[in-house]
């Protein structure tokens, strides 16, 4: 469902930051305005490390997925929060080891939908689809015929929430849309996570922050270890269980790896049983 570039042209507000253009300028990536790369920049300064925990989660983001498709044989995914494309998108991992896997990639942001023929270059034998629909409303997703027309529900997905949830303010406010997307998905599904944490920064940066989010300098709301945790409740954790991003499974990483602090984001991966 691509749109004409004329009626997406002004739905683009290039006046207000947008989470996506900043994530692709962290990523150094080109596809980002003047007030994007203003919004980065003042967050950077507050956490100097904001670039490298944006490199580390897409990291985690191609790892969980070769996991999902190369370990557990998942070959349906859904991936809410996709991002701007870039190198290594959901689809491409997973189809180089599958051909035959099928993508529905869904995403606020008209910026997204500009590019969105970049995220339908499936393989022959497998099927991708773009979704513009927001995340505070897992209904329309799930019953979006897009979504119905690329997976089969009744056959295990990996749902991708990765550095997605954090933009879902506010405590609690992410447990009731994960439970009714797991909800939907069948017993052998697997969700994955990520989301941002203020739980290794020191004090005073944590103190920054916490002045920025109450000014309204940052839309990334940190979740803690527990409120994390709750997001699994009644799942199968995959080892290593609950650790930041950097640390999920990274034996083919290269050493030394990030700091817990530096990346500040927790990851995670979970079967639906
Ligand atoms: C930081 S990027 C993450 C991209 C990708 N998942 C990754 O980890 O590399 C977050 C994406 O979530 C999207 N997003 C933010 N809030 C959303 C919402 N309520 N519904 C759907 N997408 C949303 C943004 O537009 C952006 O593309």
């Amino acid at each position: 469902m691509v749109d004409h570039d004329g009626a997406l042209s002004s739905r683009l507000d290039t006046s207000v930051p947008h989470p996506a253009r900043r994530y692709n300028y962290w990523l150094g990536g080109k596809d980002n305005f003047a007030v994007d790369r203003a919004s980065a920049d003042q967050i950077a300064a507050a956490w100097p490390s904001a670039p490298i925990a944006a490199r580390e989660n897409r990291r985690f983001l191609g790892r969980a997925t070769r996991f999902l498709a190369g370990e557990v044989g998942i070959r349906q995914f859904l991936d809410i929060g996709t991002g701007l494309p870039t190198a290594d998108n959901t689809h491409e991992i997973a189809q180089a080891i599958a051909p035959e896997s099928r993508v529905v990639y869904v995403d606020n942001d008209p910026m997204v939908m500009v590019h969105a023929r970049a995220l339908l270059t499936s393989t022959p034998q497998g099927r991708t689809s773009y979704i513009e629909a927001d995340l505070r409303e897992p209904g329309e997703i799930l019953h979006h015929p897009d979504l119905l027309a690329t997976l089969d529900l009744s056959r295990p997905v990996g749902l991708m929430l990765v550095a997605v949830l954090h933009f879902l303010p506010g405590a609690g406010a992410a447990a009731p849309v994960v439970a009714e997307l797991v909800d939907a998905l069948p017993s052998g599904s697997y969700l994955a996570v990520t989301n941002a944490t203020k739980d290794f920064l020191p004090a005073p940066i944590a103190a920054v922050y916490d002045k920025m989010l109450a000014a309204g300098q940052t839309d990334i709301w940190p979740r803690d270890r527990a409120e994390f945790a709750a997001l699994f409740e009644g799942l199968d954790l995959v080892p290593p269980g609950i650790v930041p991003v950097s640390d999920w499974r990274t034996d083919d990483e290269p050493r030394p790896r990030p700091g817990a602090s530096d990346v500040s984001m927790y990851g995670a991966v979970a079967r639906i049983p």
